[in-house]
Formats: structure tokens, C-alpha cells, sequence
């Protein structure tokens, strides 16, 4: 698996996926420069992950907020005081390291041994804090320092009220947001898998609490078994949207070319939860060098928004009004059961987040009051996904290599990425079957022109026809178009205007219309 690993990493260096960012001055640990091709990779991901997710959906609506925030909101988040990995530094060569990695790292001077095994003097552990820090403004002082985003979340958070406002949704809807993360990891590792600058794909979705969809139904629906529940139906609970969140996300995975049994659900356990988290699933992708994190699902209830109302002091309670109107035809003693239980939830974040008893019973009592007046603050379902993981994943599950004809009709090696066509950095190249040859040059760049504006093109007239294709194969190109004196019409009639299309994964040709041909290809592209 190492050497699948080395190959892969080769590949993408040699047809520029991916380059060490800063090359020419030897490189910076942890980041990553994307090259042309995957360029086109990541943002073929990320229009199929904003297509799904919002576009085709009635329920979700985008943002693009910026990456450096009022550092307020990484208080309220938690994440100023508690994002950090426990790191021990080694007085003898000097090397920092993670902690819980220990036994994993190769120690610096003796790389046959791991740090662990290292006879090194080393410190204890001590929590090393994630988030890279800036200054804003011309002074350089404390009151200035801000961060760079270790995740894309918080800005949705801040700016729930705003988009709730002007987008006309109601609760239960989304707020989708792709964008750069930073995180100044200790030990970056595993190519890009775990990097200092990478990309978010990020869903909140919010809900009604619990006890506000048994208050306006009588009951909350939870799930039966595993699977996907169906089409959302207002009477679910947290759970409901959960497991209704994690059947989708694997969905997505499965139409962008990555089958379930290449993937595993982890669910944490109990004590492994956050301490706000109800449930949090891991989507897990068997990657060469171990099974790994691709996407976190979890529910949140509402930890966040709940956050920035007590540090930002702005209400984050929504109104709603098929509450307000269910409350006024419940029995008395179900009102207070429901209020003595969204009392209790309350109490427990209150406490939880060290508000003194009284107050925090008073605050508690005040929102169970809220409650039978149509108020509460939303609950959160989060699918948060990286885009540079999910790249690296496609590409190791994409490479192979078989067998096929050469020139000489021998069998050689082939390299080929069967990436999906939906994400394929190009989509078809364009031959004609000899570049000495005006009247095949300029068919063929016809065609280019005609393609071009509905999907990524790639003209080629270099070389052998048979070392045009093994160029395309190696980087996943699914379709190539070729020209040849058919099309011309040289061979009779029949066969005029017409070129042939050659599939990577069956290598069989198949001769299409030119009339017919962006109709061809934009169906199995889709
Ligand atoms: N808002 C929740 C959140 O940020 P996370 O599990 O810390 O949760 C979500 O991150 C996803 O972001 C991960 O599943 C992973 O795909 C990606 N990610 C996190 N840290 C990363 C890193 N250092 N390099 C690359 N991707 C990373």
C-alpha cells in the first residue's frame, strides 16, 4: 500500500494534480499547490457537492462568508480555549511532536525508530493550540490579534439571522458554505490528507428542538432501523435528520464515483462525543495507508448558535409560528411536561458552560417559558466534509493499472484513473489522427470550438494516436474524440461527418455523428 501510495503521489506530480506548494525554495511542510488538473478536480467536486446540496434542493441556501472573523467568535465557539492537540517536544533533537503519535512518528535523528522507542529526553504533553494567528491593522498588539479559520461552520453561525431574514426559509432548512480552512497541525501527514491550509465543504443544518415538533404533532418520528428514512417529514426528530443526513452524504459519495463498500460508517462512541455533540458519525475511506475520516456528521443540538447568543449578547430564538399556534390546543400537563423538558436541556448547556445555578436556573426557566410562546433556538445537523480528502480519495481509488494493446498490438502496462465522468478534470480530448494533415486540423479544432463551452476540452495532435490515449487514460479522461479520413468523407459516404469515440474503461471505439456528438457525450457526463 505504500508503494500503491508512492505511485499515485508520482502520478500526480508528473501530470500536475498536485505540486508541493512552494517548490523552489523547498517546499512548506503542510501544503499543498493544486496543478491544472487538479484545479479542475477540486472544483468539479465542489459544483457536485454545491449542486446537491443546495441547488437541487429547496431547503438549503448558500454562503460565502470571509475567512478572517472577529476573534469574539472563536471565543464563543470554544475554540480559543479548547482547539488544540497535546504536543511534547524532544530537548534532544529538538523535534515537536504529537503526543498521541508518538508511536507512529519517526524520530529525526534515529528514523529506524519511533519517538516513542527513542532514547530522547522529551517534556510533557501540553496542549498546543490549532488556530494560525494574525494581526489586523497597522499596530501589532493583543487587541488586534485575529485567526484564520480552522472551519468554515462558525461563519454560518454568525450570519444565521441574516440569511434567515432574507431568504425567506423557515426552520427546518440549511445554510451550505465551501471555503479555506487553516489549522496549524502539529504533525501534517499522509500527502495532503491531513495538511495546514485545505478546503471545507460545510452543511449546517437547523431543526426544531425535540419538543417543539411533539408540541405541533403529538409525536416525533424516530428511526425504525438503518437506511435512508425517505423524504423529509416535518414530524422528525434530531435523530431522523441524522440518519437522514448521513444516507445522503453517502449517497453524494456513490454518484461522484466512490461505491459504499469503499467507505464505513464509524459512529462515536459515547465517550468519544464532543461535549456538546448528541451523535457524530465519521464517514471513513479505506484510503492505502488506513481506513480515515473523509466527513464528520453530527448533531450539535443547539450548542452554537446558543454560543453566540450568550457572547455576542443578539437573540438567535426563532419565531415560529405553527408552535405558537400548536401550544394554545395542548392539555396543560403536556405544556409542562415539554417545557420542564426543554427546561432541562437548557439548564444542562447552561451549567455545562459554567453559569452560576441561579442564574442559569432563571435563564433556563425564562426559555422553557419562550417555548410555549412559539420561541426556541434551532438545532443543528452538521455534515462537514474536506475537499482536498475527498480529492485525495477519488485519486487512490481511481488508479489502476491493466493491461493493454500497444502499437505493435503487445500487451503493455496501462495507467488509468477511472474517475468518474462527473468529476474528470477533462472531460474528452480532441485528435486528429495526423497533425501533418490541414483538412483533420481543422475538423478537429471545430469540434474542440463546438465542445468547449459545455465542458473541459483537451486538443492533442502530438504523437501516436495509441500514446495520445495512454496520455488521457493516466489523468482519467473518459471519452476521445478522433478524427480521421472517415470523417472526411475519403472512405465513401457514409462514414462522412462522423468521428469515432474511444472509452477509457473498454477502450471500445464507437463512431458518432459529429451532428450528434455533444448530446452523446453530455449523457454519460451527467
Ligand atoms: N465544523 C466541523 C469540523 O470542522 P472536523 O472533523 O474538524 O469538523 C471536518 O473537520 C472535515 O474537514 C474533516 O472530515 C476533513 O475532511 C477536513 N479536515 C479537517 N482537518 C483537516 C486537515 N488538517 N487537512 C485536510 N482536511 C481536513
Amino acid at each position: 500500500s505504500q508503494q500503491l501510495m508512492e505511485k499515485i503521489v508520482a502520478l500526480c506530480k508528473r501530470r500536475g494534480f498536485i505540486f508541493p506548494s512552494s517548490e523552489i525554495y523547498g517546499g512548506i511542510n503542510g501544503f499543498w499547490d493544486y496543478g491544472p488538473l487538479g484545479a479542475e478536480l477540486k472544483r468539479n467536486l465542489k459544483e457536485q457537492w454545491w449542486l446537491q446540496m443546495t441547488r437541487f434542493r429547496d431547503d438549503v441556501v448558500g454562503l460565502d462568508a470571509t475567512i478572517i472573523m472577529h476573534p469574539r467568535i472563536w471565543e464563543a465557539s470554544g475554540h480559543v480555549a479548547t482547539f488544540s492537540d497535546p504536543m511534547v517536544d524532544c530537548k534532544t533533537c529538538k523535534g515537536r511532536f504529537r503526543a498521541d503519535q508518538l508511536h507512529e512518528t519517526p524520530c529525526p535523528r534515529k528514523p529506524s525508530k519511533m519517538v516513542s522507542e527513542c532514547e530522547g529526553e522529551k517534556t510533557e504533553p501540553r496542549p498546543f493550540n490549532l488556530m494560525f494567528k494574525t494581526i489586523v491593522g497597522p499596530i501589532e498588539s493583543e487587541e488586534n490579534v485575529a485567526y484564520l479559520r480552522p472551519e468554515t461552520a462558525q461563519a454560518i453561525f454568525a450570519q444565521f439571522k441574516n440569511v434567515l431574514e432574507t431568504s425567506r426559509q423557515k426552520i427546518p432548512f440549511g445554510i451550505a458554505q465551501i471555503g479555506k480552512a487553516f489549522r496549524n497541525e502539529v504533525t501534517p501527514r499522509n500527502y495532503t490528507f491531513r495538511s495546514r491550509e485545505f478546503e471545507q465543504m460545510e452543511l449546517e443544518f437547523f431543526i426544531r428542538p425535540d419538543e417543539a415538533v411533539e408540541a405541533i404533532y403529538g409525536e416525533v418520528a424516530r428511526p425504525a432501523g438503518p437506511g435512508h428514512p425517505g423524504e423529509p417529514q416535518p414530524n422528525w426528530g434530531w435523530q431522523m435528520w441524522h440518519q437522514y443526513w448521513v444516507e445522503e452524504r453517502i449517497r453524494f459519495y456513490e454518484s461522484i464515483g466512490l461505491p459504499r463498500t469503499t467507505l464505513e460508517e464509524y459512529w462515536q462512541k459515547p465517550e468519544e462525543l464532543a461535549h456538546y455533540a448528541r451523535a457524530c458519525v465519521d464517514i471513513q475511506f479505506k484510503f492505502p495507508f488506513g481506513t480515515q475520516e473523509l466527513e464528520g456528521i453530527a448533531a450539535r443540538s443547539d450548542f452554537d448558535l446558543s454560543q453566540h447568543q450568550r457572547y455576542s449578547g443578539r437573540p438567535m430564538t426563532v419565531f415560529d409560528e405553527e408552535l405558537r399556534a400548536a401550544w394554545g390546543r395542548l392539555e396543560p400537563s403536556k405544556q409542562q411536561d415539554l417545557q420542564e423538558r426543554y427546561y432541562r436541556h437548557r439548564l444542562g448547556y447552561l451549567t455545562r458552560m459554567g453559569e452560576p445555578a441561579d442564574k442559569a436556573e432563571a435563564s433556563a426557566r425564562q426559555d422553557a417559558e419562550m417555548l410555549g410562546k412559539g420561541y426556541y433556538i434551532p438545532h443543528v445537523i452538521e455534515p462537514s466534509a474536506g475537499v482536498d480528502r475527498l480529492a485525495l480519495a477519488l485519486l487512490c481509488h481511481a488508479y489502476d493499472e491493466d493491461q493493454a494493446p500497444n502499437e505493435k498490438g503487445e500487451p503493455e502496462t496501462r495507467v488509468v484513473l477511472r474517475l468518474h465522468p462527473r468529476i474528470a478534470p477533462i472531460k474528452v480530448a480532441v485528435f486528429p489522427l495526423l497533425k501533418n494533415r490541414p483538412a483533420l486540423v481543422e475538423k478537429a479544432r471545430q469540434i474542440r470550438d463546438l465542445l468547449r463551452p459545455h465542458m473541459n476540452v483537451f486538443y492533442d495532435d502530438a504523437g501516436a494516436i495509441g500514446r495520445r490515449y495512454r496520455r488521457q487514460d493516466e489523468v482519467g479522461t473518459p471519452f476521445c474524440v478522433t478524427v480521421d479520413f472517415e470523417t472526411l468523407g475519403e472512405k465513401g459516404p457514409e462514414l462522412k461527418d462522423t468521428v469515432t469515440v474511444r472509452d477509457r474503461d473498454t477502450m471500445q471505439q464507437t463512431r458518432v455523428p459529429i451532428s450528434g456528438l455533444l448530446e452523446w457525450l453530455q449523457s454519460r457526463l451527467r
